[in-house]
């Protein structure tokens, strides 16, 4: 049976990665269902709404979302619109996997909860966000990383537990998750780990931490990767799963035809290999790879190729 896939391009560069991603798709798999949802900044400009419940029920009809980006407009009154599918589909757990240079870091982000949950009042005078930790979000997201640890390999949990009393409850729980399931687990400060997990990767195989703090520390992991234009993620839930680049919708590059596609293409890759299909991921990781290590890359690794010829090498290595 063909399986729906919903695509949102969304913004900037976004509407110039993502349709590389689907020809990709499109040259590993015939048996899949693509149709747009068209939510973001363009859309918002337009309507006044960025995304409503409609669209929302549209990404709920499909087997997988794959996703650009979306610019947030200088609007107090504009909420994210990544923010609120993150938190509408319960995507809690956001894996962003580093797998290039010979090395290999995982970071699980919680995706639903922390200083994103949207709790905050905002006045002339005073601003406040509150930062929500819960035991059940804590419990279920420990669960996912270690789920994805191989044997012999240690779970990092990042955290800030000395300054941020709330964080012992989220380093508590993913200890006793990590000891339940019989995974070896270790824990480091947020922070010190930002500077280590460049120092000393091979330390750091997979690391869960709370959903800023895996903002964070997962664009730092992006410079193992070669860049923001090289890495994937994977936004999954119980039932709902979104696929898109760790980056943006880069304003700054956006209409100029040298955005890197393969953040874009890997995030695919895993889209396949969450419908089941290992053999479909492998084989566009591995034509990624292939074009890298042919020279011919976009400007952000240092070539002169264009979104379009860079895809169309991939493509072709498929
Ligand atoms: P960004 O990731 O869009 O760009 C950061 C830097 O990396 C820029 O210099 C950009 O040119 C470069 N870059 C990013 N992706 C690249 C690619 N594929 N190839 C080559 N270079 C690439 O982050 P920034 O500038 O902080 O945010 C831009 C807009 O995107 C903002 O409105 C922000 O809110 C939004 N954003 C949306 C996200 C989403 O929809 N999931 C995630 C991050 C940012
Ligand atoms: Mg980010």
């Amino acid at each position: 049976m063909a399986r729906k896939i919903a695509v949102v391009e969304g913004d900037g560069i976004g509407k110039e990665v993502i349709p590389v991603a689907v020809k990709a798709l499109e040259k590993v798999r015939d048996d899949l269902d693509f149709f747009p949802v068209d939510v973001g900044c363009t859309r918002w400009n337009r309507e006044g709404v960025a995304i409503d419940g409609n669209d929302i029920e549209a990404l709920r009809s499909a087997d997988a979302i794959l996703f650009g980006a979306i610019t947030t407009p200088p609007d107090p009154s504009y909420r994210s619109v990544v923010v609120r599918i993150r938190k509408e589909l319960d995507l809690y757990a956001n894996v962003r996997p580093v797998h290039a240079n010979g090395v290999s870091v995982t970071v699980v982000r919680e995706n639903t909860e922390g200083l994103y949950a949207g709790v905050e009042e905002i006045t002339p005078e005073r601003a406040t966000t509150l930062r929500i930790i819960t035991r059940k979000g804590s419990e279920r997201v420990a669960r996912f990383a270690c789920g994805i640890v191989q044997p012999g390999e240690t779970l990092t949990i990042g955290h800030k537990a000395n300054v941020i009393k709330a964080d012992t409850l989220f380093l508590n729980t993913c200890r006793e998750v990590a000891e339940s399931l019989g995974v070896q687990y270790q824990d480091r400060y947020i922070d010190a780990l930002c500077l280590d997990v460049l120092m000393h990767p091979g330390r750091y195989p997979v690391i869960v931490t709370e959903n800023m703090f895996g903002d964070i520390v997962s664009d730092v992991t992006a410079y193992l990767a070669g860049g923001l234009g090289m890495l994937p993620s994977a936004n999954i839930g119980d039932r709902y799963a979104l696929f898109e680049p760790v980056h943006g919708s880069a304003p700054d590059i956006a209409g100029k035809g040298i955005a890197n596609p393969s953040a874009a293409i890997l995030s695919a890759a895993l889209l396949a290999r969450h419908l089941g299909d290992d053999d479909s991921a492998v084989r566009l990781e591995k034509a990624v790879s292939s074009v890298i290590a042919s020279g011919n890359v976009t400007p952000d690794l240092g070539g002169n190729a264009t979104t379009e010829s860079m895809g169309r090498a991939i493509l072709a290595a498929l």
